[in-house]
């Protein structure tokens, strides 16, 4: 979590500084702070509790001036969030200033050991500790600032990404990472560092990314030095981004999210661009074609993601399955790391992330590859980490996602699934060619069935107003739906904190029914393709109880309308896309709700996008 962004160069680096902050606070927002080095050799720390905007008006008539400074955006995991907690943290000596992207493990142990030595702790972090394990390092062993660094980090346990300057030399900054990410923007005659390429963008398209376990040495008009903690020289390699700013921008909508509610036509055409042939006969996906004889003789299929991703996994799950016939299972790859999980070396991985960071996906990722399995990435931010520990795989291409909660990139790994799917069951034989071919002229008109869904936003915003003051939701769905009601309880739990629950319509009865009263809604996705009839007797179950049913009904249905208090219409499509359009109502409803109730829909409470500690 956290967004970390450091400059070096012949600018003023505290404006720099603060915008990359407000680029990354989507990854997290309860407190703020900067540390420059002014030109008569003084080190600055601001810091203070909130947003950056917080940052900002306390830092109004203070001495912001310095080339050289590092800032952070706080998502707290060690201490609450406070003005003392917020980063960067000094050591005792007031020499060193550090800001930290993760978690110290071994941070009790070192702080005893630092405390007998005469060290005092001003917060309750593990960022602190380790800044004054650096200091301490670098005393007792008389070492250089990236010396010491190098021999702390061999020392610490855990997941970090660091950047640490020095008040008495204010030409370097030293960075560090093992398991969060770190991006180096290279300009003419200056430097930048963030937490992705965001902060980066406006200055400089090359950028070099970290590698696991390397110390980066940023020296004022030098070349860049990496080396590895255990001191081997590595070349850094300088890469070109394509990002453009209008895509950090909200482009004239209120809010992110619904910015990239509204671009799921466009990010869905983008994600099957050179994918789907222009005939619309064939799908080709290169990381399934250059790996063909690993899916074919996959025994298994295991899908490893958190939250939505998860969603879009089970969703491809019934697919892989009714296509390619192959078994699938969907984990929680928090669970799944920590479980010894059987993994064949014949087993297919498939880990999907939007972000590409998530900690214990990557965690995951890692686990299966050190049992043989081969694994296949589906990813949306390019370069991440999950796509560079994968054999292959796939990006998602929808640009940067920065609503926190996820929309356009979970219909695009959905989209990206089905075409796998179908790779697959074409290969194997084991689809009938009419349905494959109907499938992907289906697909090929989704945008254009979003962009009708779309213009139903007016009316989900009026819809959203009677159900402001609910305490309480349940989504169901049946088949391909039931993910979609988990994910539409998801979005609403997210943004609006409103407590929702999805299920599996039929389950209902196991349990949740107990719940019904007048006073609970219920969102019920029952469109003609899916388990129609099915659907409407859960729907008779929860009338008879008097629930408050909003359905999801294919265009021109009349008998789920009649027993619905409300109705959302979408076009007609093939089962296995329904969610693809489905999920779209679920997202306004969702975010209307949330607008309705003055919540902070793209920086919902204790959430952050980018979830780098496990
Ligand atoms: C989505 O709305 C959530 N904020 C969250 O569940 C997210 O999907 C999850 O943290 C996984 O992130 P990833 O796709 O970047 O790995
Ligand atoms: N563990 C550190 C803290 O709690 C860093 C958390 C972060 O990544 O924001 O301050």
């Amino acid at each position: 979590m956290c967004g970390i962004v450091g400059y070096i160069g012949n600018r003023q680096a505290c404006p720099v500084l603060v915008k990359g902050l407000h680029r990354l606070e989507y990854r997290g927002y309860d407190s703020a702070g900067v540390a420059l080095i002014n030109e008569k050799g003084e080190l600055n720390v601001y810091k203070t509790r909130g947003k950056v905007q917080d940052l900002e008006n306390y830092m109004e008539s203070k001495d912001v001036s310095g080339t050289i400074g590092i800032a952070h955006t706080r998502w707290a995991t060690h201490g609450e969030p406070n003005n003392v907690n917020a980063h960067p943290h000094c050591s005792n000596s007031e020499n060193l200033a550090m800001i930290h992207n993760g978690i110290i493990e071994n941070y009790a142990v070192l702080r005893e050991m630092l405390s007998r030595k005469g060290y005092t702790f001003k917060s309750s972090t593990d960022t602190e500790v380790l800044v004054q394990f650096i200091d301490y390092i670098r005393t007792t062993n008389k070492l250089s600032l990236p010396q010491a660094v190098q021999q702390a980090l061999s020392q610490v346990v855990g997941a970090y990404a660091i950047a640490v300057i020095e008040k008495n030399n204010p030409n370097q900054i030293v960075a560090a990472r093992k398991g969060s990410p770190l991006v180096i923007g290279v300009g003419e005659d200056e430097y930048f560092l963030a937490s992705d390429a965001t902060p980066i963008v406006e200055y400089t398209q090359k950028v070099v990314y970290v590698g696991e376990e390397e110390v980066v040495v940023i020296n004022r008009g030098e070349e860049l030095t990496v080396r590895t903690i255990a001191n081997v020289e590595k070349t850094p390699e300088v890469k070109t981004i394509e990002l453009s700013l209008s895509e950090l921008e909200k482009g004239g909508y209120p809010h992110f999210m619904l910015k990239e509610i509204f671009e799921q036509p466009r990010t869905l055409a983008n994600s099957m661009k050179g994918r789907v042939s222009l005939d619309k006969k064939h799908v080709v996906l290169s990381g399934f074609t250059n790996n063909k004889e690993k899916f074919l003789g996959a025994r298994r299929i295991i899908i490893l993601a958190c939250g939505t991703s998860w969603h879009a996994g089970l969703i491809g799950k019934y697919m892989l399955e009714e296509f390619a016939r192959i078994p699938v299972e969907v984990e929680y790859a928090s669970e799944f790391r920590y479980r010894k999980p059987v993994i064949y070396p014949d087993d297919v991985v498939v880990a999907i992330s939007q972000s590409g960071e998530t900690a214990d996906t990557l965690a995951a990722v890692e686990l299966a590859k050190s049992n043989g399995a081969f694994i296949f990435g589906i990813c949306n931010v390019v370069g991440a980490s999950i796509p560079r520990n994968t054999d292959s795989g796939c990006y998602t291409h929808v640009g940067p996602e920065i609503g926190v909660a996820s929309t356009k990139a979970f219909t695009a790994q959905v989209t990206v699934l089905t075409l796998l799917a179908l790779c697959i069951a074409k290969e194997k034989k084991t689809i009938e060619e009419e349905a494959y071919l109907e499938i992907i002229s289906e697909l090929a008109e989704i945008p254009r069935k979003m962009e009708m869904i779309l213009k139903n936003n007016d009316e989900i915003a009026t819809l959203s107003r009677v159900f402001t003051y609910a305490q309480n939701f349940i989504y169901l769905g049946r088949g391909y739906n039931y993910p979609v009601a988990l994910e539409g309880a998801l979005k609403l739990k997210e943004i609006s904190y409103i407590h929702a629950e999805g299920y599996p319509a039929a389950e209902m009865k196991h349990g949740p029914i107990a719940l019904i009263t007048s006073e609970m809604p219920v969102v019920v996705i029952a469109t003609h393709a899916g388990m129609y009839e099915k659907v409407i007797s859960n729907i008779q179950e929860i009338k008879a109880r008097k629930g408050r049913v909003i359905s999801i009904v294919t265009k021109g249905d009349k008998t789920v309308k009649k027993m619905s208090d409300f109705c959302i219409e979408i076009p007609e499509t093939v089962e296995c896309l329904v969610p693809l359009l489905a999920s779209v109502p679920l997202q306004l409803l969702a975010y209307h709700i949330a607008v309705q109730k003055c919540c902070d829909v793209d920086q919902p409470r204790n959430l952050a996008k980018s979830v780098t500690v496990e």
